[in-house]
């Protein structure tokens, strides 16, 4: 009888240290026993629950805080330093059905990567918050290939590269937001394997490069947000991939060339916005292949004229903001294509603070405000001012032919202005002396001169004009000697300064009025200061 009661002892005795050996496991924090049973899968806290003050995470968990329960968690991270393997980040095993998970870093650079540790564990995520870390680099999968994950928003991390792969494998994700950080590579390949990726937003950053073929992966985007950025280079290959796109925002960039073909990828896009951006040269076809193109805007532009045929391959458009650029004429031509879109109420087409030239190419700006139903481009037509030139510039730029009239040549509308400011200081009574001056300074300075012409010009209402009194630059050019062709309303003075090198000064001279015989004069003698 002896024998057993001591056995029998023995066991509890036993039983009762292991199960205090358990306990003390269970507590311990970082007992290195523990970490090897959480290896396997288990976990050291909960995640919804830490108590301990000097935790470096803390996590809100909506509804319930049980273990395995909770599926909104909002964490907090308070300290740095945390190393990526760190036991906290194993912590969210506790809780593997999160939905939605979000990381709020309260202290500058405590968090310098996604921590795609605790996000391993919680494979049904839909949503991913990461907010005010200094994030630098996006390493390749980090979000963990995770297979429900919807949306992954990553704004204000400081993040500066997005690595090969950075964002792959994730089969259901439709929004990845990356607005606000400073990216300016992105490897090729970043975005990989992205089969529902609808909408990428990239706003607000440093990107001046696309590397060709960035998009190639993600060809079931709808929506590209590049707004912000420092893009200036744009080619034909830059958007290959996105067949499917349906809204690309350029704006606020720093491009100033649109090449052709730029767009030819995106046969499915309805709208394009290039506004704020430093454009100057459009090729004629840089909009080619946008057959579904409803609504494009190049808003605050410096654009001075638009290629004759520019609207031929978007023939749906019916939505065109050109406001605040410099152009100087917009003829039928270039409407021409998109004429009858532009009717409909919904139908938007704005023009307002422009260089435009009073002249008969305007004319159709009075039958497009009779005829078309939509109040905004009525409003913008009736606001529309242009330009009553002096008669003697009128006379000058339509004296002569020129070959070398080509959209690159940005000077044109520069040194037009030039001139129309020297006639006016001339009006004026200023000294040849100081008008000359001041020619030589504003072409000196580009910016300027816009505000000058603007301040100076004498601005009309062209639909206060009666449309057949619009100067027609055309007619005059029957009453001078040269061959009536004509590419453009102005023909920039370097044609000037090559008749005037090249053909008979005394005929050219004898051909003008004394007004128009002075400001060739000073022409010569600023040429003359000009090329010595
Ligand atoms: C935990 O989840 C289960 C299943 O969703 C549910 O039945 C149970 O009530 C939940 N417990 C608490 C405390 O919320
Ligand atoms: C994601 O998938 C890729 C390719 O299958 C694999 O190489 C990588 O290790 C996976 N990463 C994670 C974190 O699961
Ligand atoms: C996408 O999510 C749905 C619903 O959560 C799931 O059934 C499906 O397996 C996921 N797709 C992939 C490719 O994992
Ligand atoms: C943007 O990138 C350029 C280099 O491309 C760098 O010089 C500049 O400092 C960056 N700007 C910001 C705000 O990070
Ligand atoms: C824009 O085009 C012009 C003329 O084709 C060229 O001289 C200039 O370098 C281009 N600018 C950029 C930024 O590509
Ligand atoms: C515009 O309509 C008015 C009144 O209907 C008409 O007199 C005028 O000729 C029209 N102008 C143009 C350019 O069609
Ligand atoms: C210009 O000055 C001359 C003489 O100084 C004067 O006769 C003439 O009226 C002035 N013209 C104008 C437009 O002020």
């Amino acid at each position: 009888m002896e024998r057993p009661r001591i056995a029998g002892v023995i066991y509890i005795v036993v039983s009762l240290a292991l199960v205090t050996e358990m306990q003390i496991n269970v507590l311990a924090k970082d007992n290195p026993k523990r970490r090897t049973k959480e290896k396997t899968g288990g976990f050291q806290k909960n995640i919804c629950d830490i108590t301990d003050r000097d935790s470096k995470v803390h996590c809100y968990c909506e509804n319930t805080r049980e273990l395995r329960n909770a599926t909104k968690a909002e964490c907090w991270v308070f300290n740095g330093g945390i190393p990526r393997d760190d036991v906290i980040w194993q912590s969210f095993a506790s809780q593997p059905n999160l939905q939605s998970l979000s990381f709020n870093v309260r202290v500058d650079g405590a968090l310098g990567y996604v921590p795609n540790r605790a996000l391993q564990y919680s494979q049904k995520l839909r949503s991913v918050n990461i907010k005010y870390g200094n994030i630098v680099d996006v390493a390749p999968y980090a979000l963990a290939n995770l297979t429900n994950l919807r949306e992954a928003i990553l704004t204000q991390n400081q993040i500066e590269n997005l690595q090969q792969y950075a964002f792959a494998h994730l089969p259901n994700v439709t929004m990845i937001s990356l607005e606000d950080n400073m990216i300016i590579e992105i490897e090729t390949n970043a975005f990989f394997d992205l089969p529902k990726l609808q909408k990428l937003v990239l706003t607000k950053n440093n990107i001046s490069t696309i590397r060709d073929g960035t998009f190639l992966h993600t060809f079931n985007l709808l929506e590209l947000d590049l707004n912000k950025n420092n893009i200036f280079n744009l080619n034909r290959h830059t958007f290959d991939g996105l067949a499917n796109l349906r809204k690309l925002d350029l704006r606020r960039n720093r491009i100033c060339n649109l090449t052709e073909f730029t767009f030819a990828e995106l046969w499915n896009l309805q709208e394009l916005l290039l506004g704020k951006n430093d454009l100057k040269f459009v090729s004629e076809r840089a909009f080619d292949g946008l057959s579904q193109l409803r609504k494009l805007s190049l808003e605050d532009n410096d654009l001075a004229r638009l290629p004759t045929g520019l609207f031929e391959g978007v023939r749906g458009l019916s939505s065109l903001d050109l406001r605040s650029n410099k152009l100087y004429a917009f003829t039928f031509d270039n409407i021409k294509p998109i004429f009858d879109n532009l009717k409909p109420q919904n139908s938007n087409l704005l023009l307002e603070e422009n260089n435009f030239v009073c002249d008969c190419q305007l004319k159709w700006f009075h039958l497009l405000h009779n005829e078309t139903k939509s109040q905004n481009t009525r409003d913008s037509l009736g606001s529309v001012t242009c330009q009553m030139d002096p008669p003697v510039v009128s006379a000058a730029y339509n004296k002569l032919p020129d070959d070398s009239i080509n959209t690159k040549d940005y000077n044109q509308e520069i040194l037009h202005a030039g001139i129309t400011i020297e006639t006016q200081n001339a009006k004026n009574n200023v000294t040849v002396k100081k008008s000359l001056e001041e020619v030589k300074d504003v072409i000196t300075d580009n910016n300027d001169i816009n505000q000058e012409t603007a301040k100076r010009g004498v601005k009309r209402n062209v639909l206060k004009i009666a449309p057949n009194t619009l100067p027609c630059p055309k007619k005059e050019i029957k009453t001078t000697e040269l061959p009536p062709f004509m590419v453009d309303p102005i023909i920039p003075i370097q044609n000037e300064m090559k008749t005037y090198r090249f053909e008979d000064q005394t005929n050219v001279a004898i051909s003008l009025t004394p007004f128009q015989f002075q400001v060739t004069v000073l022409w010569s003698v600023w040429l003359y200061l000009f090329l010595t």
